[in-house]
């Protein structure tokens, strides 16, 4: 089982290293790894985020664990050559729709959450977001108006097929949990939702076990902080769910805490914490890599079939975090490197 290993910008590479020592620990057999440039390194060493070489060894890798790309060298490049281009052309060029978030509070963490700690305990939550489609890949530019001002611009659109599916990823991870969905749209207000809407209402048929509720994302967005024990399951699409799960992220303790896995139809996948590359703390040793470590568990549940080691990761983290194991984002001192030993010492 080959291992595509994209560490990316900023602190990407501390926390891929942590996440590989954890899974070199485990000894799985056949597991290897190859390493491939994306992101600001990529384009700094090749001239372009995403190389052919990087592409290819995502498309032939069984599974994929991302760090982090952003860079603010970059910042000035026209749009097509920014770091950001590596993860958003991976996850169009591989068909990764199915971007699943889930958020759970460690018990361990409830005095580092943003919410009271009786409010907190209470999450238990898998974000669900669409991500090929809407605002981030309409057509966009930049243009003048009749006037002669200039003006930005990005088309939000979904079309049925691409609502039908996640939709049914949605349903699916309910089936498998509490068998409560929630569709997050603002379809007061946007085409784009009203057909999100009807769409998902129509798939509902399909899965009648489901509670099926639908929230406008203004009202998610106070919903989680007021009482997100409330969730189970949200279904929302792209610039939607690229927001919320930062806000559940904080939620939950740190946004240094949550995994994300982007699956195709066939569960092949990427594997990456939803944190970005931050590069203010781009070593320094201060990044807490226990997102990626649980990505890296994430990729062993649901791409290489591995639920077992997956478990042993997950309680390592849990252990770890229960023998005080604190890095900066939650209140300690602990370097990436500590966090990492506390993992590996608790396996
Ligand atoms: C995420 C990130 C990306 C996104 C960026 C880096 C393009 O914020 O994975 O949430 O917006 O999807
Ligand atoms: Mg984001």
């Amino acid at each position: 089982m080959l291992i595509a290993l994209l560490p990316g910008d900023g602190i990407g590479p501390e926390v891929i290293t942590q996440a590989r020592r954890v899974l070199d620990a485990l000894h799985i057999d056949g597991l290897v790894f190859e390493e491939a440039l994306v992101g600001g390194a990529a384009y700094k060493a090749t001239g372009h985020p995403l190389p052919a070489e990087a592409l290819a060894l995502a498309k032939r890798a069984d599974a994929i664990l991302f760090g982090a790309v952003g860079d603010p060298d970059c910042d000035a490049l026209e749009r097509h050559l920014r770091p950001e281009q590596a993860i958003l052309g991976l996850r169009k060029e591989l068909s990764l729709f199915a971007n699943l978030r889930p958020a759970t509070l460690f018990p361990e963490l409830a005095d580092a959450s943003a919410l009271r700690p009786e409010v907190a305990s209470q999450i238990d939550m898998v974000i669900v977001r669409e991500l090929n489609g809407d605002v981030y890949f309409g057509e966009k530019g930049m243009r003048m108006t009749a006037n002669g001002k200039r003006e930005g611009y990005d088309i939000m659109s979904y079309d049925e097929d691409e609502v039908r599916r996640i939709a049914r990823v949605g349903f699916e991870t309910a089936m498998a949990r509490g068998k409560k969905l929630c569709s997050v749209d603002k379809a007061n207000v946007l085409e784009t939702s009203q057909l999100w809407r009807d769409v998902v209402i129509e798939t509902h048929a399909d899965y009648p076990e489901v509670t099926l509720m639908h929230m406008y994302v203004d009202n998610c967005a106070m919903q989680l902080v007021r009482n997100p024990g409330q969730f189970d399951v949200i279904v929302t699409g792209n610039l939607f769910g690229d927001i919320l799960s930062d806000q559940a992220s904080m939620c939950v303790g740190s946004i240094g805490m949550l995994p994300s896995a982007s699956l195709d139809s066939d569960q092949k996948g990427l594997y990456e914490p939803i944190h970005g590359s931050a590069p203010d703390i781009a070593g320094q040793g201060k990044a807490n890599p226990l997102a990626t470590i649980l990505s890296a568990a994430m990729m062993l549940r649901y791409s290489l079939n591995l639920p077992e080691y997956a478990d042993r990761i997950e309680a390592a983290v849990a252990k770890a975090l229960a023998a005080g194991a604190r890095s900066p984002d939650l209140g300690g001192t602990c370097t990436t490197a500590e966090m990492g030993d506390a993992v590996l010492a608790a396996l």
